[in-house]
Formats: structure tokens, sequence, C-alpha cells
């Protein structure tokens, strides 16, 4: 398997430094390994879970409501330096990739070589896109180098100290007045019956997602990298939320 180097693959996307050392492999952090090997990083794993159906499905019908609610942030045009921060099963980076200008260039990471192979397969044309193997919680591009940062249902896979890092490396990558976009589960309200449907489900396949439902994305924004405002929208009876923090 070839990944594409990510400094040959766009000269402009301002990645850190230039020792071998900084393009090691990021290593595959354990939590991921032992907690959703089912779904990421077992070769089978694309195989299965890469179905458009199955992924709306698993967000009980709302996968293109809430990629469309995200990909709008950026806006109906794209233009600069944008990074995707993870892969995402079903059509998500197809519909960011047809939003950006002709200048407009998109880095998307992920610390899973399934993955970012898979990605290389599910993009016909890549000549606007670079995708590279790294750690969300250890990026490897410049403070202020992305004109917007997208971050799709990652927050709630990750304990809580790799949660934290990924969205303080996401806002230091972020350019002052640029957009960051997390979209990910919230506690919906006590009179929606997915409050209690969904409980058992992220207890036993997601055991790191319930404490995304108790605190707030907003509550974990680092304290060293000020930002000017925070836009919060919830979707589906608040099962769902999108948390839009401006640089
Ligand atoms: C964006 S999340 C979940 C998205 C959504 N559930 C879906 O349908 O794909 C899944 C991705 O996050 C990646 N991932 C998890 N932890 C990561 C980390 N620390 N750094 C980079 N990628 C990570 C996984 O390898 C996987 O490709």
């Amino acid at each position: 398997m070839t990944f594409e180097h990510p400094r040959a693959a766009s000269p402009d996307t301002a990645l850190v430094a230039t020792s071998p050392a900084t393009f090691a492999p990021a290593s595959m952090p354990e939590y991921l390994e032992k907690t959703y090997w089912w779904a990421y990083t077992h070769p089978n794993a694309v195989r299965v879970f890469e179905r458009q159906w199955l992924v709306n499905l698993i967000l009980w019908g709302n996968f293109s409501r809430l990629r469309d609610a995200a990909l709008q942030e950026l806006g109906d045009v794209i233009h600069g330096n944008v990074l995707q921060v993870a892969c995402v099963y079903g059509n998500f980076t197809q519909h960011l990739v047809r939003r950006l200008s002709p200048q407009a260039h998109l880095n998307v990471i992920d610390v899973a070589p399934v993955q970012i192979k898979n990605l290389h397969d599910k993009l016909a044309d890549k000549r606007q896109v670079s995708i590279s193997q790294q750690d969300a919680s250890e990026l490897r591009f410049e403070d202020a180098s992305q004109d917007a940062v997208v971050v799709f249902f990652l927050l709630h896979e990750m304990p809580v100290d790799v949660r934290h890092k990924t969205i303080s490396e996401a806002l230091r990558v972020t350019k002052p007045g640029g957009k960051i976009v997390f979209v990910d589960y919230h506690q919906p309200a006590r009179r929606n019956p997915f409050r209690y449907i969904m409980v058992p489900i992220l207890t036993l396949l997601e055991p790191f997602a319930m404490d995304l439902w108790r605190g707030n994305i907003a509550d974990w924004l680092p304290k060293h990298l000020p930002y000017s405002r925070i836009d919060e929208h919830t979707y589906f009876g608040g099962l769902y939320q999108k948390v839009v923090v401006t640089r």
C-alpha cells in the first residue's frame, strides 16, 4: 500500500518541518484498536461499513442532513485550505470535494491505514486532495494553516484526554476568523425516545460516547487558544449537535 506523501501532494498545505521524524507513521491509538477494531481497523471493516444506506441507518436517516449542515458552514463554494479530521464512511468527503473552488485544497487525515486506503479508493478525483496518516490529537500542520476544519462524528469515539487534545489541535491549526465545525452525538431532550434507546447502544458499542452526552463541546475548548464566537445547533430532537467555533 502506498500513501501519498502529504508534502509532495500539496506544497502549500503548511505541514510542519521537514525532518524525516515528522513523517514517521503515527502509531495506532490503543483505544481505537481495542474498542473500534471491528469498525475501522480490521481489513473487513470497510467491506461491511462502506455502504451509504448503512451509515444513514446508523444515524437514523440523518446522514445527508448532518453532512450538509456541516458542509454548509464551509459555504456553497469552499476556498482556501480545508482540513477534514478523520475519514467518514459514506459520501461525506465526495460532497466536500464537490464544493471546492478551483484553488481550494482539502487535507484529510486519519490514523488507520485501512481508512486511508479506503478513501483513496473512494475518491475518483484527488487533484485537490491530500490524504495523510496522522493522529488527530497530534496534527502535523502549522499553527493557523487551515481556513476551515471539519470534525464529523469523531469526538464521541475518543477517550476524554484524546478528545481534549483533538479539539485543541483543531483550533490551533485554524486561521483567525476560520471555522471549526464539529458534528456529533448530543444528549436528546427528555421527551425524545432516542434519549433512552441510544443509551444501551452507545454504552455497549461506543463506550466513550456517554461522556460527550453529559458534557458540552464548548466546555472542552482549550483556554490558551482564543475564539471569537461559538454557535450550537441540535438536530433530531437533540440527538445530534453541530458546534461551530470561529477563531
Ligand atoms: C470520523 S470517525 C466516525 C465517523 C462515522 N461514524 C462514520 O460513519 O464513519 C471514524 C474515523 O476516525 C478515525 N480515528 C479515530 N481516532 C483517530 C485519531 N486519534 N486520529 C485520527 N483518526 C482517528 C478512525 O480511524 C475512523 O476512520
